[in-house]
């Protein structure tokens, strides 16, 4: 019997629903390919709902939502809405509610893409950073003191489970053992100055690390991290991180990679609702206008399907992707690459029918 996945489709903002058309394409072809089907639901939230609508998030999108196998999000962000209500009552709430407490964004540098950093290739910038997604600075703990006078406190606290920090933990030494490929992972933290939450992380790090003779491992601060990413991005096999310093490293990462027309990533529950997104935002000044790269969203497709288990189906969906970068579009950058939005799309779904 053909396999049949249901998946929830937030286009959202600004230049979101365009690229998620491109998107579903590609997912429609491979499918096709490889003899599954694919329902999609499209939810319609973002800025403007909420400027029509006052909703942001109602439950019972929620409850519609969870019946899928995946989730499949375009962008989020309105100009003419406050920075927080939709960050944190979409896209927070998402990754927060389906208890997705992976991110997960590969740092691939492909053929036939410019990276800023003077002599290294798609040799050498090929890597995973795994962030923890529920917690940290992100949990919402803390508050005001007298805000609004000049005694005023703001604490902003981060939240550190041994439960969240060993999950994640574990997921990226089991990643990096499925990855193969240097079999090393590095723990990214402050331990020098973070003493509580990275001493959780790095106690945490080394007792899981026994579990796993076989993968070597290593630390490094996150500003060093910084550095190192520039200098000697052919270190890195697998990070982990906690949820801020994974948000900082992998906006760095995305611009060695090419920049955010390519930056894909994924927010897992292993056992739940996962959510695949481009990382670039809604680009508002770019709506409509059909200039923005699509490849992001597409490659968001791509770790859709590995994470559904249809690998088949995903290495289609690079294998076009690969070609594109290096046969067809001329820049990355949204209105250099001499096609269109739709055409970028076309291209991938005409190279998979008539090559894979
Ligand atoms: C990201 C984004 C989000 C984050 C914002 C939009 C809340 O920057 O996915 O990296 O900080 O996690
Ligand atoms: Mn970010």
């Amino acid at each position: 019997m053909t396999k049949k996945y249901k998946i929830a489709v937030i286009p959202g903002d600004g230049t979101g629903p365009e690229v998620v058309v491109e998107g579903i394409k590609i997912l429609e072809t491979v499918a096709c390919k490889c003899d599954f089907s694919i329902k999609f639901k499209h939810y319609s939230l973002g800025g403007e709902h909420y400027k029509k609508t006052g909703d942001i998030l109602p439950d019972k999108v929620l409850d519609s939502i969870s019946a899928s196998d995946a989730i499949y999000l375009g962008a989020i962000g309105h100009p003419d809405v406050k920075p927080g209500i939709l960050e944190k009552g979409i896209l927070l709430k998402l990754r927060f509610h389906f208890d997705q407490y992976i991110n997960l964004r590969p740092v691939k540098l492909y053929e036939g893409v410019d990276t800023p950093i003077k002599n290294k290739g798609p040799e050498d910038i090929d890597f995973i950073v795994i962030r923890e997604n529920t917690e940290g600075l992100y949990a919402g703990a803390g508050g005001f003191f007298k805000r609004g006078t000049l005694d005023e406190v703001a604490i902003q606290e981060s939240i550190n489970t041994r439960k969240g920090v060993e999950r994640c933990i574990r997921y990226a030494f089991e990643y990096c053992r499925r990855r193969n490929k240097e079999k090393k992972l590095t723990l990214c933290g402050k331990t020098n100055v973070l003493t509580y939450a990275f001493d959780l992380w790095e106690r945490t790090f080394n007792e899981v690390a026994k579990e796993f003779p076989d993968i070597k491992t290593d630390y490094a601060h996150v500003d060093a991290i910084c550095m190192w990413m520039i200098k000697n991005p052919e270190w890195f096999d697998v990070i982990v991180t906690d949820n801020m310093f994974g948000d900082i490293i992998t906006d760095l990462a995305a611009m060695i990679q090419g920049g955010m027309g390519i930056a894909a990533g994924a927010n897992i529950n292993p056992g739940g609702v996962s959510m695949f997104e481009p990382i670039g935002g809604s680009a508002p000044k770019y709506t409509g206008k059909q200039i923005i790269n699509p490849v992001a969203a597409i490659s968001a497709g791509q770790i859709l399907l590995e994470t559904l288990g249809e690998r088949k189906a995903a290495s289609f969906v690079e294998k076009g992707i690969k070609k594109v970068l290096r046969h067809d579009i001329k820049d990355i950058a949204a209105g250099k690459m001499g096609y269109t939005t739709k055409e970028v799309g076309d291209l991938i779904a005409e190279y998979i029918i008539n090559n894979c």
